[in-house]
């Protein structure tokens, strides 16, 4: 009864043009481009078939069988697999649509989806699962509604504004292992978000294996402190750490890949590399000093020199391991938050700097990263990647390098800086897009990376690439939430965080800006405290009524 009153409501104010009102019923998060409710519901029966095309690799298959297994996981319901025919469920491939976009078609007949890539057909299963009962989107089992296991009718057209839609995790402050990061993967999926930005490398901790420097992950990876120093706190003298090792990372490209998210990975050079000096000081600009990996918070100043040919050469072969284990085409390296007071003082980088003409230290870093590009751009092209770098990188000498921005100190500006410069951007501004900052003046709510206080309200009205010029606009390639881990002690604080902040970003980066209302999200997202209490998740109640 009350489903249909609902659908009455969505029928009415959709026909008064008041469309992303009547689709707050439906729920779906991120919102799709065009939303039309339509009467009455699909039923799901045992043993109805799915009808999914042939492709390469048979991946629309697998898309097909994800869905049945989670749907039966959920709710019991048995679906059979078929390549022809009739079925209630067919899926059209359609080479018009764009990569990651669908069409999706719900009535009482059945369920009718197009799309021209396995990505639009998974997307499509997963808006199929947000119009159901959240215990779907949860993947727990529950007794059937009074009227069975519908869907209600619909016709949804969608595809993504932008083609990258990140989440940053910094596992060096604090190592969470894989289980957490499945399930960041997971969450992920359910808002469509598409890149797992995972920043594995800083002062405090090496996180991933690197055969051909063994002493990484064996004193790199580990500190004598589980919390980090910060004003008026001291180390606590615990051994801390962990790493993942190259068959863990295997695992997880290919766990986020079945829910078409693709890992970059960052390895931050040269600043915030103590940890691997730590393990090898001879990278260092003081190779006689002792290195530690760090116990502090903050910016250190203890960062590779970019000048010795042993570090140089170092960055090549631990970007020829990652070619190896990330299949996808970007590689991060960092960039942010290098002091060269250490550079100022070593003879090899006062004798780089002269050998190319510097006009600052910042420009020994475009060198290295240069030389980097090269070493890339050198091999078959199968294996080329694009770098990533943090925006203070705009200070050095980029002319002509192929790099990618990453947008997050005064990020409009820098943004329109990179992009201004031929160069693509992704936009992470640190205010409001840092989701490890407070979400709320809850003095009760776990400490966070300085004193921000970043509601889910705020988070949602940033409005990405907002004025931006239309030639400058195709460099603008997406969106993306960061999560530092300074003050992360216990895992939950993640969650706690995330959520539902993570949904508003992901809103920004899927759904057309002129779409986009908080008031709107704000109905939409009330569906999901069901599904992060089903699954006993922390999260951020104030929204919710
Ligand atoms: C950064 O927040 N240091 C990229």
């Amino acid at each position: 009864m009350r489903k249909i009153l609902v659908f009455s409501l969505a029928l009415l104010l959709s026909a008064c043009g008041l469309q992303a009102a009547g689709t707050a019923a439906l729920s779906l998060v991120p919102l799709p481009a065009s939303v039309e409710a339509g009467s009455g519901e699909f039923v799901w029966k045992n043993k109805q078939k799915v009808v999914c095309p042939g492709y390469p690799g048979d991946s629309i298959r697998k898309v097909c069988e994800r869905f049945a297994a989670d749907l039966q996981q959920s709710t019991g319901v048995e679906l059979r697999m078929a390549k022809k025919g009739r079925g209630a469920v067919v899926l059209t491939l359609d080479a018009e649509l764009a990569p990651e976009a669908y069409r999706l078609d719900v009535s009482k007949d059945g369920i009718r989806i197009s799309a021209a890539r396995p990505a639009g057909f998974f997307y499509a299963f997963q808006t199929v699962k947000q119009l159901m009962p959240r215990n779907v989107v949860a993947g727990k089992r529950a007794d059937a509604p009074a009227g069975g296991w519908t869907v209600p009718a619909v016709s949804i057209v969608d595809e993504p504004r932008f083609g990258w839609r990140g989440f940053m995790l910094d596992e060096g402050r604090h190592f969470f292992g894989k289980e957490t990061v499945k399930h960041v993967l997971d969450i992920m999926s359910t808002y469509k978000l598409n890149r797992f930005h995972w920043h594995l490398t800083e002062d405090q901790g090496w996180r991933i294996e690197v055969k051909k420097y063994p002493r990484l992950t064996e004193v790199g990876a580990w500190r004598n402190s589980r919390i980090l120093a910060w004003k008026g706190t001291q180390p606590d003298g615990q051994r801390y750490g962990g790493f993942y090792t190259q068959d863990d990372i295997r695992e997880i490209v290919a766990y986020a890949r079945e829910r078409f998210i693709e890992i970059v990975p960052e390895i931050d050079m040269p600043g915030h590399f103590q940890a691997a000096l730590a393990a090898y000081p001879e990278l260092s600009c003081t190779p006689d000093q002792k290195h530690e990996v760090w116990l502090r918070q903050g910016v250190s100043g203890d960062v590779m020199n970019v000048a010795s040919p042993k570090a140089v050469q170092f960055a090549k072969d631990v970007i020829d391991e990652l070619i190896e284990l990330f299949p996808f085409n970007y590689i991060h390296i960092g960039g942010d938050e290098c002091p060269t007071r250490a550079w100022e003082q070593n003879a090899e980088c006062q004798a780089l700097y002269a050998e190319i003409g510097a006009k600052t230290y910042r420009d020994l870093q475009g060198h290295f990263y240069r030389q980097l590009e090269q070493h890339i751009q050198s091999k078959p092209v199968a294996e080329q990647r694009h770098l990533i770098a943090w925006n203070e990188i705009l200070g050095s000498n980029t002319d002509g390098l192929d790099l990618t921005v990453m947008a997050w100190v005064g990020a409009d500006k820098a943004a329109q800086t990179a992009a201004g410069r031929g160069m693509d951007v992704i936009l992470s501004p640190q205010i409001p897009y840092y989701i490890n900052r407070k979400q709320s003046k809850d003095p009760s709510e776990p400490l966070s990376q300085g004193y921000g206080n970043e509601t889910v309200e705020a988070v949602y009205n940033y409005k990405p690439a907002n004025g931006v010029s239309p030639e400058l606009l195709p460099h603008y390639i997406g969106v993306q939430a960061n999560f530092w881990t300074e003050y992360v002690i216990e895992p939950e604080f993640l969650e706690y965080l995330m959520l539902p902040r993570l949904a508003a970003v992901a809103e920004a980066g899927w759904t057309p800006q002129e779409r986009r209302t908080y008031d709107s999200f704000k109905q939409r997202i009330q569906a999901d405290a069901e599904w992060y209490e089903l699954c006993g998740f922390d999260y951020g109640k104030h929204i919710f009524k």
